[in-house]
């Protein structure tokens, strides 16, 4: 088969008129002022963001970023394992330690290569991987390249964690046991059930626990993470998160209290030994962003207040959302098309929001996913609000549309007939 022939299906999607009107992603971002972004001339409010504490625009954390660069350079010259390992990411796993309630620290280029990388390492192919359905793509890709035995639970069920645990102590009674799990899931925005997953570690000691806390770094337990939130760090054996949320940066880290590990991970990581070392602006951006978090606490607790203003804004609009604990949240939609046109008149309504579809969320589930910052004003968010609020109407996505498209219809004569044969 030629290579041309490999693309042609998905080519020829791509360039249907539909998907030319329609397609949504890879927006170029011409500059960024934090809570607003200029795309083709067009100044839009984000409402997609990850930098949940808004610091990608905090000065004292640029400074920090063009203070690491006049010292260390713009690129890190080569991987930690060779010429690239800075004190500064020492000073970073140290610190980071610290901050999550872990002893050790490894710091990775993103988070994506640090769960490739730390999950490659720990886990083997005689191994059984209790995976929740909806944990993300890196989780999914790291364990793939284990070659252990996945074993898929209802997403966030303690109940079928712990029936897949039955079938995994019968079938692999030798076998270590992981339980993988998100903190804060990137789709849904769903908080983990920790008080009960965690209860199954509990009861089984040998299991080992690993969290993806992408998304609850930064923002929940006061910024310390879902463990922290949740009062379990010391039951959790790996830690792993992300900067390219909360931290204003990229790159990621695998945190533990089990030190031969961490230094196995440290050593094998072929995402760590073969690929070059995070950049010195990015791990000093961390090292700011902690030092924020630590003195102004508060800039969590605003990111809480305009949580609550939009879920209460949401609910008066009508829109089925995910109702959750986090500051993602997703407008349900359910149809393709409908998600990216709406997506695409919420551009002209001056709002940056983007649509998830299939495969990225199940076939008719398509949802638009928002995610607030810590810095947003409330005039900001109540030009989201209104513009959802009028798209909404118009794309009949209320709670009140869709019970009454789905509402039996009444057969008036039927009423009439019954009323003149009594
Ligand atoms: C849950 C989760 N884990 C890992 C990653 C990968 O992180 P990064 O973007 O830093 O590579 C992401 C980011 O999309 C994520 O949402």
């Amino acid at each position: 088969m030629k290579l041309s022939k490999r693309f042609q299906a998905f080519t020829r999607l791509i360039q249907s008129p539909m998907a030319k009107e329609h397609y949504a992603y890879f927006q170029p971002i011409d500059r960024s002022f934090g809570t607003e972004v200029e795309v083709h001339g067009q100044r839009l409010i984000m409402a997609g963001s990850n930098d949940y504490l808004g610091l990608t625009h905090d000065p004292r954390v640029q400074e920090a970023a063009i203070q690491a660069i006049k010292r260390w350079g713009t690129g890190p010259g080569g991987s930690r394992f060779l010429s690239g390992n800075m004190t500064l990411h020492e000073e970073l796993e140290a610190r980071l330690a610290a901050f999550v309630g872990k002893k050790h620290v490894v710091v990775h280029t993103t988070g994506f290569l640090t769960n490739l990388g730390a999950i490659s390492s720990l886990m083997q192919k005689d191994d059984v991987i209790l995976f929740d359905k909806e944990n993300h793509a890196s989780i999914q890709e790291g364990c793939n390249n284990t070659g252990a035995r996945i074993m898929y639970f209802e997403h966030n069920s303690r109940d079928s964690a712990e029936r897949r645990l039955a079938q995994a102590r019968e079938s692999h009674p030798d076998s270590v046991c992981f339980l993988i799990t998100e903190g804060v899931f990137s789709m849904s925005g769903d908080v983990a059930n920790m008080p009960e997953l965690i209860k199954i570690k509990r009861a089984n000691p040998d299991l080992v626990f690993y969290l993806d806390d992408a998304h609850g770094l930064g923002v929940l337990g006061r910024g310390r993470g879902t463990a922290q939130h949740f009062g379990v760090a010391q039951d959790v054996d790996f830690i792993m998160g992300t900067f390219s949320k909360a931290m204003a940066s990229t790159g990621g880290f695998i945190a533990s209290d089990h030190e031969d590990a961490l230094t196995y991970v440290k050593n094998n990581s072929k995402t760590l030994i073969f690929s070059a070392a995070l950049a010195a602006a990015n791990a000093a951006t961390v090292l700011e962003c902690l030092n924020i978090l630590e003195a102004e606490p508060e800039r969590v607790d605003r990111l809480w207040e305009i949580t609550r203003k939009i879920r209460t804004g949401y609910r008066e609009i009508g829109l089925e959302f995910g109702d959750n604990e986090s500051p993602i949240i997703p407008i349900y939609v359910g149809d393709e098309f409908k998600a990216l046109r709406i997506s695409k008149e919420l551009f002209k309504r001056g709002v940056f929001a983007l649509p998830a579809i299939y495969p990225a969320v199940p076939k008719g589930k398509a949802l638009i996913r928002t995610a607030y910052m810590s810095t947003h004003t409330d005039a900001q968010l109540d030009v989201v609000l209104t513009a959802l609020g009028e798209l909404a109407r118009e794309f009949g996505i209320r709670v009140q549309d869709t019970q009454a498209a789905q509402a039996p219809v009444r057969d008036d004569n039927a009423g009439a007939m019954a009323a003149a044969s009594s």
